[in-house]
């Protein structure tokens, strides 16, 4: 190995969205493997996976997963989407030599925890219909009730808004969602798509305090550890002490050739970028550019 070739263990972990759903995530992660470094990349230039084709989805995960890895070299990259996830996991495996975490709706422990058998996931239109979640659902939730709700309209209010807006429309753009699953007398909510998470609150107490939510950082969290130790992967204490570190966790955004962040559509969006980064933990580190294919 050359000197600037990094020890396999010091490269990053790589997780992936459509754009900010997948920080809480990282977070989770990162609390959980403090010897690991981190970097995030949202997809601003093709945003929102869920309302796109699954051949659009596919080419545009495909596409910021390459440059991912070609400009970052990381071990592992986690799809901290559910839409990318259960669309095109498969093509980025057999793409990439990376080892590929998943992202996908939590229906299995919906299914254990649920008291009366009905269950609610809430995630983009894409999911919703998918083959993937229809698997799901025959295999582990066959005896249950469940309703799928699409919430493109809440992807979308966390995406752009969230920052700016009041916690009343915070309220308010989960009612309709909280309505029908309260309507149904569903008892345990999914969050399927990785948006959810940074509204999961505002949920819950529209929800009401018999109604759960679950979501699936932990068995994530748990299953890239297992990967890292897998392939030999994870870094020690003493490898992070030796060396001295850049930012542990840095958050890109896909941009266009072209296109700059400096340019006036992208700055507006830099600031939310830089809260967002900030709440998290992370440095938000620019414009990674992305060939459109
Ligand atoms: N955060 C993504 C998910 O978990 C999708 C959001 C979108 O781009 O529609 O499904």
């Amino acid at each position: 190995m050359g000197d600037s070739e990094p020890h396999p263990e010091d490269r990053p972990v790589l997780f992936l969205d459509s754009g900010v759903g997948g920080l809480p995530y990282l977070s989770a992660a990162a609390a959980e493997f403090p010897n690991e470094r981190f970097i995030y990349l949202a997809d601003r230039l093709n945003f929102p996976y869920g309302e796109r084709t699954p051949e659009e989805v596919r080419r545009a995960i495909l596409a910021a997963a390459g440059e991912a890895v070609a400009a970052f070299r990381p071990k592992v990259s986690v799809v901290a989407c559910n839409t990318a996830s259960v669309v095109a996991l498969d093509a980025l495996r057999e793409q990439y030599v990376l080892p590929f975490v998943g992202v996908v709706p939590a229906v299995k422990p919906a299914a254990e925890q649920s008291r009366s058998g009905r269950i609610g996931v809430l995630a983009t239109a894409r999911t919703v219909e998918d083959r993937y979640l229809l698997g799901l659902i025959e295999r582990f939730a066959a005896d249950c009730y469940v309703l799928s709700v699409a919430g493109g309209d809440i992807v979308t209010f966390v995406e752009r808004r969230f920052f700016v807006s009041h916690a009343d429309e915070r309220r308010a753009v989960v009612q309709e969602a909280a309505r029908r699953f309260c309507e149904a007398r569903i008892d345990t909510v999914v969050l399927g798509c990785t948006h959810f998470l940074h509204v999961e609150h505002e949920l819950a107490d529209a929800l009401g305090p018999d109604i759960r939510v679950i979501d699936s950082r932990a068995g994530v969290t748990r299953r890239l550890g297992a990967v890292l130790h897998e392939y030999g992967l994870a870094r020690t204490p003493a490898q992070v002490d030796k060396r001295s570190e850049r930012a542990r966790a840095s958050m890109y955004v896909t941009c266009a050739s072209g296109d700059s962040l400096e340019a006036d559509s992208l700055e507006a969006e830099s600031e939310d970028y830089h809260r967002f980064a900030k709440q998290f933990g992370l440095t938000f580190s620019g414009g990674l550019r992305v060939e459109a294919r």
